[in-house]
C-alpha cells in the first residue's frame, strides 16, 4: 500500500478476522461493552477521553446510580455534577455532560440524537466520541480515530511517515472507516482500542503474541 492508498479487499479481510477472533478470546470485559444504551455509552466516552480505564470504572458505576438517565442528570445541580466527577480531574467534561442531558431533555425529548453533525454539534462530542456513540449505542457502521487506534493502524497499514501529520491523520481515518466490517461493528471497534492499549502499546508493542504480527508493516523482529 503506498501512502496515499488504502488496503485491499484481501487485507482488510484479514485484519477484519484476526482482529475479531483475538477480541473473542482476550477483549477487556468492560462494563460499557454489555449496553448499548446511549446514555450509558456518552457517559462512558465522556470519561474515557481523558481518563484510564480503571480510573473510570468506579466513577462510572457511582455515576449511572446517581444519575440513571438524561433527565436525572440535566435536573441535577451543576455544583453537584462536578463534585461527583471531581476525582477524575478539575476541567469541563461534568459541565458539557451535564450541558448535552440538559439538551437531550429539551429538544431531542430525552434522547441522544444519532447522527454525526447533531453529535458534532455538541460541544465536548468530538470525531472520536461521534464515531464511539454511533458504532456502540447505534450500530451505526460508523469509523472511530483515538490515539490508540491511530498507532494500530498506522502501524498495520502504514509503517512509514509521520503519524501525526494532518495528512495521515485523513488516512488513518479513511483506513478506519474501509476496515469496518458491515456485522459486528460494536465489537470491531472495541476491539481496535484494546488492541492499542494492550498488545500494540506505544512504548513496547508485544510483537511476538499480536493477531496482527503477519501483515504488519511495523513488525518487529525480536
Ligand atoms: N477508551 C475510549 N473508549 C473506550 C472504550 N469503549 N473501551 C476502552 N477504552 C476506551
Amino acid at each position: 500500500m503506498s501512502a496515499a492508498s488504502l488496503p485491499a479487499p484481501g487485507a482488510r479481510r484479514r485484519f477484519r478476522h484476526a482482529l475479531l477472533a483475538w477480541y473473542d478470546v482476550h477483549g477487556r470485559d468492560l462494563p460499557w461493552r454489555k449496553t448499548s444504551d446511549p446514555y450509558h455509552i456518552l457517559v462512558s466516552e465522556i470519561m474515557l477521553q481523558q481518563t484510564q480505564v480503571d480510573r473510570v470504572l468506579p466513577k462510572y458505576a457511582e455515576w449511572l446510580k446517581k444519575y440513571p438517565s438524561f433527565e436525572a442528570l440535566a435536573s441535577a445541580r451543576i455544583s453537584d455534577v462536578t463534585s461527583t466527577w471531581r476525582p477524575l480531574g478539575y476541567n469541563i467534561r461534568p459541565r458539557r455532560l451535564h450541558a448535552i442531558a440538559r439538551e437531550a431533555v429539551a429538544r431531542y425529548d430525552g434522547q441522544l440524537p444519532s447522527d454525526q453533525e447533531t453529535l458534532l454539534s455538541f460541544k465536548g462530542i468530538g470525531a472520536y466520541t461521534a464515531g464511539a456513540i454511533r458504532s456502540f449505542a447505534f450500530g451505526q457502521r460508523a469509523a472511530i480515530l483515538d490515539t490508540n487506534v491511530a498507532r494500530v493502524l498506522f502501524r498495520v497499514f502504514v509503517g512509514h511517515g509521520d503519524p501525526k501529520a494532518h495528512a495521515m491523520r485523513k488516512q488513518l481515518w479513511a483506513i478506519s472507516d474501509i476496515v469496518l466490517p458491515r456485522k459486528r461493528v460494536f465489537d470491531f471497534n472495541q476491539a481496535l482500542m484494546d488492541l492499542g492499549a494492550t498488545v500494540c502499546s506505544a512504548r513496547s508493542p508485544q510483537c511476538a503474541v499480536c493477531p496482527m504480527a503477519r501483515i504488519c508493516r511495523s513488525r518487529r523482529v525480536d
